[in-house]
């Protein structure tokens, strides 16, 4: 079997798609019929649109691969080690893991929201454990991350890929942080990629303005109600940036919290020691 780690926020992909289909056609029948609407703004939506999902795609099926062996590499794991992976989804992370894991353990946790990634399913990730030839190594737990079903200090490292964020709620991250502290042992190591808001105001107000004009397009395309994807921007606005979980892990009890930039600003990998 073809190992799949899904594709992340399937519903914006499939909407971003459609839009920019609808768009490019719009141009096209613009100019040919020679009306006088100014096609130029329709072509340059659709480039919008279609930019948008190819970098989606390229994130979720190429990017997020080589980012997670940067990211594994940064554990300086020996082998023999208990690794957890919180929001494991199909399984990016912890199957990675586990196979930097001989004689150790890779546990994975999620509440597989169809939303977050498509086809996320714990058979998926088992599956894709099996087709990478490490389903002995790999354990994969249905949990919340703001209640871990573990013991203390039961991991030597914790690992995330994209699924902090979606706690844009304070205290939600609060729990969260406390949970990753508590199930990790002394001297032990957390690791999250996530996503960013860019530092430079300018950019944060280019950012948003897209996300909003995007979204709204795309709800008024697709749905009639220019309002459907306005979560995105504003969940995004909710979430405090990387500086602030980093204050928040370390008032969690890690003794350090760092941030790396990564992709121009747009996501962030936090490095924690306990
Ligand atoms: C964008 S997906 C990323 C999955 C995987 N880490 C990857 O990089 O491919 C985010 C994941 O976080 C999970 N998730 C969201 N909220 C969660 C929570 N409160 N507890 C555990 N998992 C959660 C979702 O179900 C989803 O699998």
């Amino acid at each position: 079997m073809k190992v799949d780690y899904g594709l992340d926020a399937p519903g914006v992909v499939r909407g971003f798609a459609i839009a920019g289909a609808l768009l490019a056609v719009a141009t096209v029948v613009l100019i040919v019929a020679g009306l006088p609407i100014a096609p130029e703004l329709f072509g340059l939506g659709a480039v919008m649109f279609l930019a948008t999902v190819a970098a989606m795609i390229h994130s979720s099926r190429r990017g997020k691969l080589l980012e997670r062996d940067r990211l594994l590499d940064g554990l300086g794991l020996s082998g023999d080690e208990d690794v957890l992976d919180v929001g494991c989804g199909r399984g990016l992370l912890l199957i990675g893991a586990a196979k930097r894991l001989p004689h150790g353990r890779a546990v994975g946790v999620d509440l597989w929201s169809p939303a977050d990634q498509s086809g996320n399913r714990r058979e998926a990730t088992l599956a894709n454990a099996e087709a990478e030839g490490v389903g002995e190594r790999v354990e994969v737990v249905d949990g919340d991350m703001r209640a871990l079903p573990f013991a203390d200090a039961s991991f030597d490292a914790v690992v995330s890929s994209i699924a902090i964020h979606n706690l844009d709620d304070a205290d939600d991250r609060e729990r969260a942080c406390l949970e990753i502290a508590r199930v990790l042992r002394p001297g032990g190591r957390f690791l999250s990629l996530d996503f960013e808001k860019p530092a430079h105001p300018g950019w944060r107000r280019a950012y948003f303005a897209y996300l909003g004009v995007v979204g709204a397009t795309v709800g008024t395309l697709l749905h009639g109600d220019p309002d459907t994807y306005r979560y995105i921007p504003a969940s995004l606005a909710r979430y405090p940036g990387a500086a602030a979980v980093a204050d928040r892990l370390r008032a969690a009890g890690f003794a350090s919290a760092r941030v790396i930039p990564k992709m121009a600003g747009f996501m962030a990998l936090h490095v924690a020691e306990k």
